[in-house]
């Protein structure tokens, strides 16, 4: 049959993870027991009360029909509640909260709801991958912004300012930065909401891993004025281990929530009650889970240390988020290089930094979603 994709998939290659999924499958076919250490998807559980409400609350009869648009009451109560305990944010539960179908969804509803062709949006180097694409899907034109350890994966504003900003309506930022894990402060946010503010730029806040190895949760509403020009994606896929639920939030003044509910709601249907409740249930755990969590990636991360030491990579070990992100030495080429060698010789697989952008081609970052004892055999094989 003689079919075309449409214009807007062409320079949309496949996911690199998918690809490389495929040649990891082909390896094991080999009997090669590759150990991925690439993905962050979280390999624990969710909460047993959180799962129980699902339960309870899919065997009703009456669950099952389309839910609203804009999510039951509940989960956005249980929302602005969060917000308010975690991020001392006031947000109003029924006009500045948007329940979503996961972050990532919500990263494409808002480039197509304010995109045109010829506009542009500020995308970091590196960032997560998904921002360009959405972008470009959306019509829109991706202007990358330099974020380098030099300058501490902080913007260089100064840059920012000598570039013609004239059709920039967007820049996505995401602190956790992943995958550096860099937090950011008060500070930064407030000069990012100004940044925004002086040039009429929507500021697309990404926080899906403030609570990963972190102590002090950041959302940028904590800067003065910052609803006026930003909006800020979260997500129960990293913290509350429920990546395949695909519950994730947006957050903002009421007219984007409602710009952005009038794409979204031709997209999809509402998401199913009971996975909402459960939903509402994971917001309101109290520190003792992030803190039995996190006692975990911790354990885990000393073992990463420990493995990208043997690799002779520098790290920087007040990271936060569910990676580890380190330089790799002078003596290979790039991550890629890097990459290949440990995946090829001892059958671990590591992600290539470059994969998150140009600037992250001397870096490779290594995923925390591994058991303790699954560390341990990859670090045996990269000693041996
Ligand atoms: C920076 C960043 N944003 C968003 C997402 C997507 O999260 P969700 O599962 O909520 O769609 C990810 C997932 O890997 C991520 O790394």
């Amino acid at each position: 049959m003689d079919i075309k994709v449409s214009e807007r998939l062409e320079g949309i290659g496949e996911y690199y993870f998918s690809q490389k999924l495929r040649e990891i499958e082909e390896l094991n076919k080999q009997g090669k027991k590759i150990i991925n250490l690439g993905i962050g998807s979280p390999d624990l559980p969710p909460h047993p009360e959180v799962v129980k409400v699902l339960q309870e609350e899919a065997a009703k009869p009456n669950v099952h029909a389309y839910q609203s648009y804009k999510g039951s009451p509940v989960l956005r109560n249980a929302m602005a509640a969060f917000y308010k305990k975690w991020y001392q944010a006031d947000v109003n539960p029924d006009m500045e909260v948007l329940p979503l179908i996961g972050s990532k969804e919500g990263i494409m509803h808002i480039c197509m709801t304010y995109l045109n062709k010829g506009d542009e949006a500020l995308i970091p180097n590196p960032g997560y991958p998904t921002y360009s694409s959405a972008v470009k899907l959306a019509g829109g034109t991706c202007k990358e912004y330099a974020l380098k350890e030099e300058n501490n994966w902080e913007p260089d504003f100064k840059a920012l300012e000598e570039i013609d900003l004239s059709k920039v309506k967007l820049m996505w930022i995401n602190y956790p930065e992943m995958p550096t894990g860099k937090q950011a402060s008060k500070e930064l946010f407030e000069r990012i909401v100004a940044f925004g503010k002086k040039h009429n730029i929507l500021i697309c806040h990404d926080n899906p891993y403030s609570f990963i190895l972190n102590e002090q949760p950041i959302s940028i509403l904590s800067a003065e004025g910052a609803k006026e020009v930003a909006l800020e994606l979260n997500s129960l896929s990293k913290a509350s281990n429920m990546a395949g639920w695909r519950v994730g939030m947006m957050i903002g003044a009421k007219e984007r929530i409602e710009e952005v509910l009038r794409f979204k709601s031709n997209m999809d249907s509402g998401m199913f009650l009971p996975v909402q409740l459960a939903a509402a249930k994971a917001l309101s755990l109290d520190k003792e889970w992030y803190d039995q969590l996190n006692g975990i990636y911790s354990e885990r991360r000393k073992l990463v240390h420990q493995l990208l030491d043997v690799l002779q990579c520098k790290y920087d070990k007040a990271q936060v988020g569910m990676f580890v992100w380190a330089k790799i030495p002078s003596s290979y080429k790039d991550g890629y290089e890097l990459s290949d060698e440990v995946l090829y010789d001892k059958n671990v697989f590591i992600t290539p930094g470059g994969i998150f952008g140009s600037n992250g081609n001397g870096y490779i970052r290594i995923s925390l979603c591994a058991k303790k004892e699954v560390l341990e055999e990859a670090l045996e094989r990269v000693t041996a």
